[in-house]
């Protein structure tokens, strides 16, 4: 699938909760600055793929690979910590907190020495928002302002910002563009391929084939927890990805099938 050596790999991975088997040996990998778009629909399997990838939960059967050797996620400190970074909708960031203390959470630098060690301020805000700046959001200038005033797009930004800056090598995005607007998900479609640019594997959850079509380098259609497809940028158009989402069925057909009820319906 990929030319590059890839980062994260999984190999032939069965994922089943008790009777329900969810993902259906699923084979895929992602190399230094690739975008890997996962398309499907609802309960295709995309977030429990990610889940597996980010030691939420373990496959039922096949493995994992990173850098080309065998690893177990037990636990998603385990995954982070080889620099796995997942951002999740809304950038799972907390709305309460400001900007410079959200991007440092868990990695506060501190002034002082011993007891009289304090929360650098000051020095967090300014990193957080340099950060946030280098990645194009240059409307961010206050580190003091809290994250619930940020716009969604703003905040998929700052998330990322945060992956990239503590080392991350491999980000996983479950939908960020779901439920932004036009200009809020071009926004942090940019910052995907400046993330890719700077050679992060970058997996990228959709369902939305535009928004996959702007960034992704290599493509894997999910359908009932299998691959349905897999291919590279360029060799499919978009209305065959649409149709191989709708699980074969000509979106064409369809729109015409509903067009034609409504007809009827409207007498
Ligand atoms: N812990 C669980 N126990 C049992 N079934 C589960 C569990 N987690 C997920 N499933 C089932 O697995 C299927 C896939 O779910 P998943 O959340 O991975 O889909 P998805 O592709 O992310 O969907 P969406 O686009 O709606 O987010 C669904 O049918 C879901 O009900
Ligand atoms: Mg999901």
């Amino acid at each position: 699938m990929s030319d590059k050596k890839p980062v994260l790999e999984l190999r032939n991975v069965d994922k089943s909760f008790g009777p329900i088997d969810v993902l259906n040996d699923i084979s895929l990998k992602v190399g230094e600055g690739e975008v890997l778009c996962l398309l499907g629909d609802n309960g295709a399997g995309k977030s429990t793929l990610i889940k597996t990838l980010s030691g939420v939960c373990q496959p039922t059967r096949g493995e994992i690979l990173m850098d080309g050797e065998t690893t177990v996620f037990s636990r998603p400190r385990e995954a982070q910590e080889r620099g796995i970074a997942t951002v999740h909708q809304f950038g799972g960031t907390y709305p309460l907190m400001s900007i410079g203390r959200n991007f440092f959470m868990g990695a506060e630098p501190t002034k002082g020495f011993g007891p009289f060690r304090v929360f650098d301020r000051k020095r967090a805000n300014r990193v957080a928002v340099e950060e946030v700046q280098k990645m194009g959001i240059t409307r961010i200038t206050d580190g003091d302002r809290l994250v619930g005033g940020l716009s969604g797009g703003e905040r998929q930004s700052l998330a990322i910002a945060r992956a990239v800056y503590f080392g991350a090598r491999v980000l996983i995005l479950d939908e960020p563009t779901a439920a932004l607007g036009v200009k809020q998900a071009a926004h942090v479609l940019r910052i995907v391929n400046e993330a890719k640019r700077r050679g992060l594997a970058v997996v990228f959850i959709t369902h939305q084939v535009m928004h996959a079509m702007a960034v992704g380098d290599h493509f894997a259609v999910l359908i009932r927890g299998a691959i349905a497809a897999d291919f590279r940028k360029g060799e499919k158009t978009r209305e065959h990805i649409a149709d191989l989402m709708a699980g074969g069925e000509s979106m064409a057909d369809l729109e015409a099938s509903i067009e034609g009820n409504m007809e009827t319906q409207g007498g």
